[in-house]
């Protein structure tokens, strides 16, 4: 018995053929003296009707003993649906099968979860989804997921084929190179104590192919980070990445502004407008507290170091005085912030190494026509300083003001990580709404080049050591060797796209002079020679050859699709993902091996694995 049509396919047009649909019984009711059973393939669903008057009494005992989920192909004629039985939330809603014969191909035990019903799904345990991830992606939304990220793949490699990328494939069997995230390592059998690096992005290599004259490269590449996970990072995850040669940053904006609009026609046809907004790394801390805003509400970051200069309210005096700032923001409709609220952003506050967080509620005043602002500190403010704070505010009734006053860059990440927070409890109590087909694009730019820690005491890249600075800020290299303003003040060539408050991607021109190169790794990150030649000193060799000047940035693709899905985890995207522990909860993995194995890698353990599994 052949499939003659896929379980959507199925109109009034087809009415009186006979046809043979397969798949798996999505459901099923006995009905009066009828079995109704929807058959479900990759497409859609069906219903077939099983009817003892038409059926041998065995076919018909068959018909009554399957289960959800068995593997079925039915052969029957295309009828209407009876008057009133029509189901308008499927495309086969008008017709149904009245089996006239059909082949069992397989049984299926009960299920560990159902299926069938979106509602009971979502409330699944998310382990016993991943331990059983084939059922899982049985789902309609979850084989949806599926498909729109085979299909903007797909476009993906069309656009960039059309704009004359060539697709490169790069090893996944690389060489350490301890700068960034922590490394997945792989033994090398042939000399002990040698090991291979799985590589946490194809950076290196797709330089070397703009030395190697390749000019335009692109690869949905695989890469690998030993870091921390979480809703929006796997240990394993794909990138689109692309990099170019003789080009410069706008080349690069122009060409994902393309891909992007391409992408969002091909998944959602939504037209995307471009170009997207661009906003310096200072402007979004200074607005929103974080160098990916969210750009879909307001409830920005208002300086008020000006205003608090020299004030009677000694947190906010003191620390203008010590070089630091006083900011705030108007989560509007919070002024009934619960205790716990309070505490939360509090500990957000001290997270970072603050001692409080200072809020103000705009209520109703005890005599219910006032408005009063209810907070302990208010009694320390001037006339002055109020008055600035309810113009810049903007503040009335329901308001709740919440201010940091820290150094700098401090001061906007609390208030960026307590803006993200009010969002969210607006948002669960319907004060904000965001709709789901708002994708605010931006263009991050002029990040610093480094970083300072100071716990280690050095300079680090902000994005990576290649990263070329800005060409004005190191103009008389050439001459001095050294950068035209300090180190801290260099800029970056560097830029991310945000969406929504996710950085989908990230990017930079390229330093391709080997002088500036070194003067990185030795001057700045302070590599030790021998280091550098032992890490990068293929590269700086195949520098000295003519490469041409270059650039390109990585989307991370899970994160595009979660996006195009409309939902918060890529896990939901990718077929087989780690739990936030970085295992397969299907395959168990990761999992102890042979003691031949280890010995044939000259490994020994030092401890005895907590896994089950084979004692090595
Ligand atoms: P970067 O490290 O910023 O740049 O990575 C680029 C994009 O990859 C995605 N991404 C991840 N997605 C899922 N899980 C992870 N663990 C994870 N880590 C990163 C993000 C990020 O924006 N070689 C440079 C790019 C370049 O300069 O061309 C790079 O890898 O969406
Ligand atoms: P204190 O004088 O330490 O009792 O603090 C007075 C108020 O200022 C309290 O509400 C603290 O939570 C708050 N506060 C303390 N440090 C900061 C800070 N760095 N930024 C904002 N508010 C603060």
């Amino acid at each position: 018995m052949k499939r003659t049509h896929h379980c959507n396919e199925l109109r009034p047009a087809h009415i009186g053929q006979t046809v043979t649909l397969s798949g798996w019984v999505h459901s099923r009711r006995d009905l009066g003296g009828l079995i109704f059973i929807d058959i479900r393939d990759r497409e859609g669903r069906t219903q077939s009707v099983f009817d003892p008057s038409i059926l041998s009494p065995e076919r018909y005992e068959q018909a009554a003993a399957l289960r959800s989920e068995c593997v079925v192909s039915i052969t029957g004629r295309v009828r209407h649906r009876p008057e009133g039985t029509n189901n308008a939330k499927i495309p086969t809603g008008e017709i149904e099968l009245i089996a006239q014969s059909f082949e069992v191909l397989n049984m299926a035990e009960v299920l560990p979860f159902p299926v069938d019903d979106p509602e009971v799904a979502n409330k699944v345990n998310e382990e016993l989804r991943l331990q059983y991830r084939y059922l899982d992606l049985r789902r309609p939304e979850m084989a949806r997921n599926l498909r729109t990220r085979s299909k903007v793949a797909t476009a993906v490699r069309v656009f960039m084929d059309e704009q004359g990328f060539l697709e490169v494939e790069t090893p996944t069997l690389f060489k350490s190179t301890p700068e960034g995230a922590r490394e997945f390592l792989v033994p090398n059998r042939r000399e002990p104590g040698t090991f291979y690096a799985l590589p946490q992005s194809p950076q290196q290599f797709k330089q070397i192919l703009m030395v190697a004259g390749v000019e335009k490269y692109f690869q949905l590449a695989r890469c690998y980070r030993d870091e921390d996970l979480r809703a929006d990072r796997q240990p394993e995850f794909t990138q689109v990445d692309i990099e170019m040669s003789f080009i410069e940053r706008e080349d690069i904006y122009a060409l994902i502004e393309g891909l992007i609009k391409r992408v969002w026609k091909t998944a959602l046809n939504v037209d995307v407008p471009t170009p997207f907004k661009r906003i310096s790394f200072e402007e979004a801390l200074n607005r929103y507290g974080i160098d990916k805003p969210d750009t879909r509400f307001g409830m920005e970051l208002v300086d008020f170091s000006e205003e608090f200069k020299g004030s009677k309210f000694g947190v906010f005096g003191k620390c203008i005085e010590g070089g630091g700032v006083v900011k705030a923001i108007n989560a509007r409709g919070l002024a009934g912030a619960t205790q716990g609220q309070i505490e939360t952003m509090t500990e957000t506050a001290k997270g970072f190494g603050a001692k409080g967080l200072a809020y103000i509620k705009v209520e109703k005043g005890a005599d219910g026509a006032t408005v009063e602002w209810k907070s302990p500190i208010v009694k320390f403010f001037s006339d002055a300083e109020k008055a600035a704070l309810t113009t810049k505010l903007q503040i009335q009734e329901g308001d709740l003001i919440l201010f940091a006053a820290d150094q700098w860059l401090n001061a906007c990440e609390i208030l960026g990580k307590i803006r993200l927070y009010c969002a969210d409890v607006l948002k669960t109590q319907g004060k904000l709404t965001i709709p789901a087909d708002q994708f605010n694009f931006l263009w991050v730019i002029e990040f610093p080049l480094l970083g300072f820690d100071r716990e280690q005491n050095r300079w680090y890249s902000s994005h990576h050591p290649f990263t070329a600075p800005v060409a004005e800020d190191m103009k008389d290299f050439h001459i001095t060797g050294l950068p035209s303003v300090d180190l801290k003040k260099i800029r970056g060539q560097h830029y991310d796209i945000v969406v929504n408050g996710v950085e989908l991607g990230g990017g930079s021109i390229r330093i391709h002079d080997p002088n500036l190169q070194n003067w990185v790794f030795n001057e700045v990150l302070q590599i030790p020679a021998d280091m550098v030649k032992a890490r990068f000193g293929y590269m700086l060799e195949a520098f000295k050859y003519g490469a041409p000047p270059h650039g390109g940035i990585a989307l991370g693709f899970d994160r595009l699709i979660a996006i195009l899905c409309n939902t918060p985890s890529i896990r939901d995207v990718i077929a087989f993902p780690k739990t936030a522990k970085g295992t397969c909860l299907m395959t168990d993995s990761p999992s102890t091996v042979e003691p031949k194995q280890l010995r044939d890698l000259h490994i020994e353990l030092k401890v005895k694995p907590v896994a089950s599994g084979i004692p090595a």
